[in-house]
């Protein structure tokens, strides 16, 4: 086996996506409201960002609310909501700093407008930016990504605008949020949950998938280099054998 324990440049995921859990159990272990610990997710994910950045990942893709995530409690939603907002007005400056371009998936009219006027403009200031491009999953769920595709390919059938036989992945790829992403190379997934949770079904078909017991407020820059140096280790195969590959 490979023990490697330092993270080198190369061979590095052109694509993270990261699916950020704990927040509230991070909180109830310290005797706090749910709330708290979205607060301190904030850090995480700014340190993350930073990070990804320095190391030049190409696209992380950030899972920051599902569109199941609408039924958790009023107040749970709308303070995730707030903390969007603030996040946003704060971070504007490392985005730009760093050259980090916002990008978001999901059905984003369902977001409050002050949320959604503020993502709007804070992709407005950055679409110039070219080290990175941040993509935030916000009211995203890949089941809905997926029927708003089939409904779009099927209206160009209908208007004969596209023929049946043509329906190939580069055209599902193309009606998808992230049209403009490439497919996910690896996902890390805090809090010791090892599930999917409704999260790019079709982009993560080769992905690499790495869970990590760390509640989302405390992962550091240490642990992301933990989940990259696995990736590193890892032999992607992609169907062929070990000998074709190597
Ligand atoms: C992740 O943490 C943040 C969101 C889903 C918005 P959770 O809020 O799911 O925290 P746990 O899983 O209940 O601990
Ligand atoms: C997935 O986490 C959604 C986000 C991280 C935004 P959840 O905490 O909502 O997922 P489940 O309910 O545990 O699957
Ligand atoms: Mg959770």
């Amino acid at each position: 086996m490979d023990t490697t324990t330092t993270l080198h440049t190369g061979n590095l995921p052109q694509h993270l996506a990261i699916i950020m859990d704990g927040n509230g159990r991070w909180a109830k272990k310290k005797g706090m409201l749910r709330i708290f610990g979205h607060e301190n997710g904030t850090k995480a994910v700014r340190e993350t960002v930073e990070s990804c950045a320095r190391l030049g990942i190409g696209y992380l893709t950030l899972y920051a609310f599902s569109t199941e995530n609408w039924n958790r409690p009023k107040m749970e939603v709308d303070t995730l909501m707030n903390l969007l907002v603030s996040s946003l007005e704060k971070e504007l400056p490392t985005l730009q700093k760093n050259s980090i371009k916002l990008n978001t998936i999901g059905n984003t009219a369902m977001l409050p407008d002050g949320a959604r006027k503020k993502l709007l403009d804070v992709i407005e200031q950055t679409k110039g930016n070219t080290r990175m491009t941040l993509t935030l999953a916000l009211s995203y769920g890949s089941r809905e990504e997926i029927i708003s595709a089939v409904k779009k390919i099927s209206e160009k059938v209908q208007n004969n605008q596209l023929n049946i036989a043509d329906i190939s992945e580069s055209v599902i790829g193309a009606h998808l949020y992230t049209h403009d992403l490439p497919d996910v190379d690896l996902v890390i997934r805090t809090s010791g949950e090892q599930r999917i949770s409704n999260f790019l079904l079709w982009q993560v078909a080769y992905a690499e998938l790495y869970f990590t017991e760390v509640l989302w407020p405390d992962f550091r820059e240490k642990d992301l280099h933990e989940a990259l140096i696995s990736y590193q280790k890892r032999e992607r195969r992609f169907g062929k054998t070990s000998e074709q590959v190597k």
